[in-house]
């Protein structure tokens, strides 16, 4: 009931300047980002690389402005160098939404975002790691594959996510599934139309299966990106049929979610990554998170209200 209005206000100005007003809103974005700057962050990278991998995010989406996107090119690039300087180009990627590198900017958005993506792409390279392109509503996904493919004629190790939810995703998953792809598969966090999305949760579990099945079956390299006990069960299940060595896929979830479930998966020797986003821009993740679980919503109405 509340996961449509809660994803309708991730895009409203007005109610992002009133739940970032609010100081208890702070205290609760601690659980899910794991830093205002990198220096911040960088200690809960380095805490969980000793048993798992991690995927980065430096926040922001729908930029406005070229001058914006630059900024955030740069900001994975230090990024990148610092992991490199830390020596964790083996255990930690980055991860890139292309709308933060100005996928819509109003002139050449697209060309302007596989410019500034080559350039995040360059700089994993330099140090022997990857970037995943994180996947936005569905208005995107076709831009985003677009620039995928051109993307890895260069840099193959490039990957990108796809969401179950979308009645599309089995069919990309098959043109996504050859050898050297990199798949995450996760459920969907947007607010989509029943003309291109399951909107029912046991349909979009069933679909998640579906999709995750070609990929197990195909010759790339899935990524399952769920917390949900069964998806993680069912992956393991589909590896072994398969024939998948616990290097051949790996396990991913969010900072801040299910952390005794990420140490139990990597102390049995499965790859576990987690996605750690960091910076100011924390609003848009934020409320997507809040509306994937109605209880962490009645946590911050509670928090308002003895405040
Ligand atoms: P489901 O929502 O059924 O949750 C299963 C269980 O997990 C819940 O019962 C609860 O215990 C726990 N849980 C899930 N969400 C929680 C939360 N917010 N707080 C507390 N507990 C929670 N989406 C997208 O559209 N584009 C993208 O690029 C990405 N990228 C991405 C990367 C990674 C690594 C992950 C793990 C997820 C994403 N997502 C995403 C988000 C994804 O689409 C989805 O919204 C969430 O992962 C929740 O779906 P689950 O598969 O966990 O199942």
């Amino acid at each position: 009931m509340l996961r449509k209005p809660l994803l309708l206000a991730a895009r409203s100005a007005t109610c992002r300047t009133i739940v970032e007003r609010t100081p208890m809103t702070r205290a609760m974005v601690h659980r899910f980002v794991a830093g205002s700057t990198l220096e911040e962050a960088l200690p809960s990278v380095a805490d969980l690389t000793r048993d798992r991998y991690v995927t980065l995010d430096f926040l922001g989406e729908d930029t406005a402005d070229t001058a914006q996107a630059t900024a955030t090119v740069t900001a994975y690039q230090d990024l990148l160098a610092a992991l490199g300087e830390a020596g964790l180009g083996d255990r930690a990627e980055v991860s890139v939404k292309l709308s933060a590198v100005g996928q819509f900017l109003d002139r050449d958005g697209e060309k302007i975002a596989l410019e500034n993506a080559r350039q995040i792409a360059e700089a994993a390279k330099a140090i022997g790691t990857t970037v995943t392109l994180d996947m936005e509503d569905h208005t995107t996904v076709d831009s985003t594959l677009g620039i995928l493919r051109e993307l890895r004629e260069d840099f193959p190790f490039v990957g990108a996510v796809l969401q179950a939810y979308l009645r599309r995703t089995v069919a990309d998953c098959r043109d996504l599934s050859g050898a050297g792809s990199r798949v995450r598969l996760c459920k969907g966090a947007y607010d989509e139309p029943e003309s291109v999305a399951y909107r029912d949760k046991a349909e979009v579990d069933k679909a998640y299966v579906r999709a995750l099945r070609v990929l197990m079956e195909g010759d790339g390299y899935p990524m399952v990106a769920s917390h949900d006990p069964r998806m993680v069960a069912i992956a393991g299940e589909l590896a072994q049929v398969n024939g998948r060595s616990a290097d051949d896929y790996e396990y991913q979830m969010l900072y801040g979610i299910r952390d005794a479930e990420q140490v139990r998966l990597a102390a049995e020797g499965k790859k576990m990554r987690v996605y750690v986003p960091y910076g100011t821009e924390w609003y848009g993740y934020y409320m997507r998170r809040l509306a994937e679980r109605p209880a962490n919503v009645l946590f911050l109405a509670r928090s308002l209200v003895t405040r």
